[in-house]
């Protein structure tokens, strides 16, 4: 029988007999004596093998890394100048009187404490993956968060309620994932985006306050914080407005950092969606990092340099600058790497000046700034940049200049790139907790490709009162009661107060351009149930992925995920998705294409 957990022995156990199993995390012979720390989900012990043991320390000898092993021994305290002080168990060591083998262990693919692995080969092996005390640490704190939250909810009245996986397109912006009927050939179910319909349809059932954290899918692009099959913590109340939805969501962000991490995050600030785009070029500011855009659009139309006055006569142009304090010391090289950086993201080249000497910018001269562009503005002009952005002597300020769009993602990275490498150095960077509410988002956003306009968060939002009619006038105009939490840098919750009438809901849909049929087709399960009775309701889903990602200070949201998929959307555990056999798709009724009609990367 084990007696207790590896990594929780300490002096208190001192003299002790103790039976410990777990995994031989490294094996090391001091030429007659042999040492084996045993690691289990609690951490490591130390256990010494001596020879006066034969038999322990044959079976000691002929273990490997990754045997599983059952020790039994006394716990007695290391060697003077000999103890850890990064483990629990650092002052003691078992010594060992009897050792078994549980399991033998092929060569792992790699060594349990080696860092800087690939991805692919963590992915390929995630099992040996999981066992390192990162990843260990990483699923117990999700699962901390998980109960925090259930109990949370559970104390403010929330009921657990399952929605169905299998179901119909729930339009959340994303490719649905399609799941064929056997029985109904032809048709398919999707996988849903979200609970979204379901939730809304559980408050017209009059359930009131309804929450669950429950499984989402979208076939989308996937990035750092994006998986194909994510987790949502999703919340939907009756009767409440956005700011009573806010403060509920609020205080229970509030309240899982100070029970999980200790932290005290404070009230929100709210930021409306403009001021995020005007000062930050992000609807999920890092507020971390204090640099600001400088907007100098109007400023540029009366300019001769073509870059800037170009872009500021565009309709949808924008010229901003960004001063960064104390820049002036970055080299050549590193605004070289800048631009290259800024290209991701469409921009066509990153001008910049240096302030050497500000008193020296008159009709005369401009020895006081070092800069490919000061030759083309008028020393009005670089007089107004300096008053703008407050620049000194010693800082470097960077221009954007293009479509709207490209100036926000190119400037905006950029922001956040040099805050986090300069930013601790320069004063520029606080190393704290910013989470932020914005809100004020626009209803439609206009997608220049297919011309025509889309739900900025879902087609369920309701206007702002007082501006349902700008959505048939002046549908970019019409603001939304959306709202979404924002902590440093990263979207982790998003919600709205919703549509509850079937007129209004018509109207949505009709502004996006959703033809009565279609509507009726797609919705009207949910335009039929709005007509009996649906109370005001809203609420929002966080993105628990996301929230655990920044609790732990991981990069990506895969390191969260016990098993998630790659970029590409494939699990490399399993090797899924793969191909099936004929058999099962003639029982399904499908036939495949041609394999050329695979999507390229
Ligand atoms: P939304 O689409 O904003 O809203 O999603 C809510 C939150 O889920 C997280 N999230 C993701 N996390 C990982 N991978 C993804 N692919 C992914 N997509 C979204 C984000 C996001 O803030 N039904 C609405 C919510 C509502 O209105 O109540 C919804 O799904 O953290
Ligand atoms: P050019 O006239 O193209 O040589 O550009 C002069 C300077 O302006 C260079 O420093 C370029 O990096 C910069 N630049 C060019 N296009 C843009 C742009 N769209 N936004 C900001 N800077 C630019």
């Amino acid at each position: 029988m084990r007696t207790d957990y590896c990594g929780l022995i300490d002096k208190k156990f001192l003299g002790q007999t103790v039976t410990v199993k777990g995994w031989a995390h490294r094996r090391r012979d001091h030429g007659g004596v042999i040492f084996i720390d045993l690691r289990d989900r609690e951490g490591l012990v130390q256990v010494v093998i001596d020879p006066d043991t034969p038999e322990a320390f044959q079976t000691a000898d002929a273990s490997r890394n990754e045997y599983v092993l059952a020790i039994t021994g006394i716990v007695r305290e290391r060697p003077a100048g000999t103890a850890n002080a990064n483990l629990i168990s650092g002052e003691i060591e078992i010594l060992a009187k009897d050792i078994e083998v549980l399991n033998t262990a092929a060569t792992p693919p790699f060594q349990i404490d080696e860092d800087n692995l690939s991805e692919n080969v963590r992915l390929t092996n995630r099992v040996i993956d999981l066992r390192r005390p990162a990843m260990q640490k990483n699923l117990r704190l999700r699962y901390r968060v998980a109960m925090g939250v259930r109990n949370h909810l559970d104390k403010q009245g929330f009921i657990d309620i399952e929605t169905p996986m299998l179901t119909r397109s729930t339009p959340e912006g994303a490719r649905d994932y399609l799941v064929p009927s056997r029985v109904h050939p032809g048709e398919f179910f999707a996988l849903p985006q979200s609970p979204q319909l379901f939730k809304q349809l559980l408050m017209v059932a009059g359930f009131d306050r309804y929450y669950q954290i429950t499984k989402c899918f979208r076939d989308e692009d996937l990035r750092a914080d994006r998986q194909p099959e994510f987790t949502q913590i999703d919340i939907e109340t009756s009767f409440l407005n956005e700011d009573e939805i806010m403060d509920i969501t609020e205080t229970m962000a509030q309240e899982i950092f100070r029970d999980v991490m200790q932290v005290e995050l404070g009230k929100f600030p709210r930021m409306s969606y403009n001021d995020a785009m005007f000062y930050y070029g992000s609807d999920k500011p890092d507020l971390r990092v204090s640099l600001k855009f400088t907007e100098l659009t109007d400023l540029m139309k009366t300019e001769e340099f073509k870059v800037f006055r170009g872009a500021a006569d565009q309709a949808n142009g924008r010229v901003v600058a960004l001063r960064v304090p104390g820049g002036a010391s970055i080299s050549r090289k590193e605004i070289d790497e800048y631009t290259q950086f800024v290209s991701i993201y469409g921009a066509k080249g990153l001008a910049y000046i240096k302030v050497n000497d500000k008193s020296k910018i008159t009709n005369d001269e401009t020895s006081g700034l070092q800069s490919p562009i000061v030759k083309f503005l008028s020393v009005n002009a670089l007089n107004e940049i300096m008053s703008r952005t407050g620049a000194d002597n010693g800082d470097i300020i960077f221009f954007g200049a293009d479509k709207a769009k490209v100036v926000n993602e190119a400037i905006g990275a950029l922001r956040i790139k040099i805050g986090h490498e300069r930013g601790e150095a320069g004063g520029y960077f606080v190393r704290e907790w910013r989470p932020l509410w914005v809100v004020d988002f626009p209803m439609f956003e206009h997608d220049e490709e297919a011309d025509r306009w889309t739900a900025c968060h879902h087609p369920f939002t309701s206007p702002k009162p007082g501006h349902e009619d700008l959505m048939d006038t002046d549908p970019g105009a019409c603001l939304a009661r959306a709202y979404d939490m924002v902590l440093n840098g990263w979207e982790i919750g998003g919600g709205s107060v919703r549509i509850h009438r079937a007129d209004v809901q018509e109207k949505v849909f009709a502004a996006l351009k959703i033809s009565p049929e279609e509507q009726q087709n797609k919705f009207g399960f949910l335009l039929d149930n709005l007509k009996f009775g649906a109370p005001p309701h809203g609420g929002l889903a966080f993105g628990l992925d996301r929230l655990v990602t920044l609790m732990c200070g991981a990069e990506s949201i895969r390191d969260v995920i016990a098993f998630p998929k790659t970029q590409r959307a494939q699990c490399l555990l399993t090797n899924a998705p793969n191909a099936v056999d004929e058999k099962q798709l003639k029982e399904l009724n499908l036939r495949l294409r041609q394999k050329a009609e695979t999507p390229a990367a």
